[in-house]
């Protein structure tokens, strides 16, 4: 995908250097460990690949799906998630990479649910932390990028389904 037309906010350069402190700051905690990497579709698939290829650490990848968006810009109430296999992570360290954190539901509503199989840990990434709107007291383990109530997409970020395909992050309606 091209650059014309977009606000560039985070250039692919930017991202790789993010992906590149976040793996160092996972791979310290969690060297010893074989981490279940606990992706989420759709937005969170181009960071987890750059992520654990940027990991010296072990991972088993297992990736599910939680919207809570109805389109681009309306959170709705529900969180739905399905999942592709059967997922038992009792006793291991879980790593939940999303995205983007939001309002923070997404993320805590997984790791809840998450915690239920007694994991031997549970750790949250997200590589953009949009800070202004958090409603659940939740912050990520680890977060990279921060941004204020901006709308953002590309690098996995739809924009109703498009951009994702986009290397860098660009910002709507600048
Ligand atoms: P939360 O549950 O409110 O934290 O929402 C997180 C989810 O909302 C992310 O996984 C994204 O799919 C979506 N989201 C939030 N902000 C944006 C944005 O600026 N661009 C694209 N998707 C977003
Ligand atoms: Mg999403």
């Amino acid at each position: 995908m091209m650059a014309s037309g977009h606000t560039v906010l985070f250039s692919a350069d930017v991202i790789s250097r993010s992906v590149r402190d976040l793996a160092l700051s996972i791979d310290r905690d969690l060297r010893n460990s074989r981490v279940v990497v606990i992706t989420v579709l759709k937005g969170a698939v181009m960071f987890s690949c750059d992520l654990v290829r940027a990991m010296e650490t072990e991972t088993e990848m297992v990736f599910l799906s939680a919207s809570s968006y109805s389109d681009g810009f309306t959170p709705d109430e529900t969180l739905r998630l399905q999942q592709e296999t059967e997922l038992d992570v009792a006793g291991r360290d879980v790593l939940i990479v999303d995205d983007i954190i939001d309002t923070g539901r997404t993320l805590t509503e997984l790791a809840g649910l998450i915690q239920l199989q007694q994991p031997r840990s549970i750790s949250t990434v997200a590589l953009v932390n949009k800070t202004s709107r958090r409603a659940a007291a939740a912050e990520p383990t680890y977060s990279g990028l921060e941004i204020g109530e901006e709308f953002i997409y590309g690098y996995g970020l739809d924009w109703d389904e498009r951009y994702r395909d986009l290397p860098f992050i660009a910002l709507a309606n600048p």
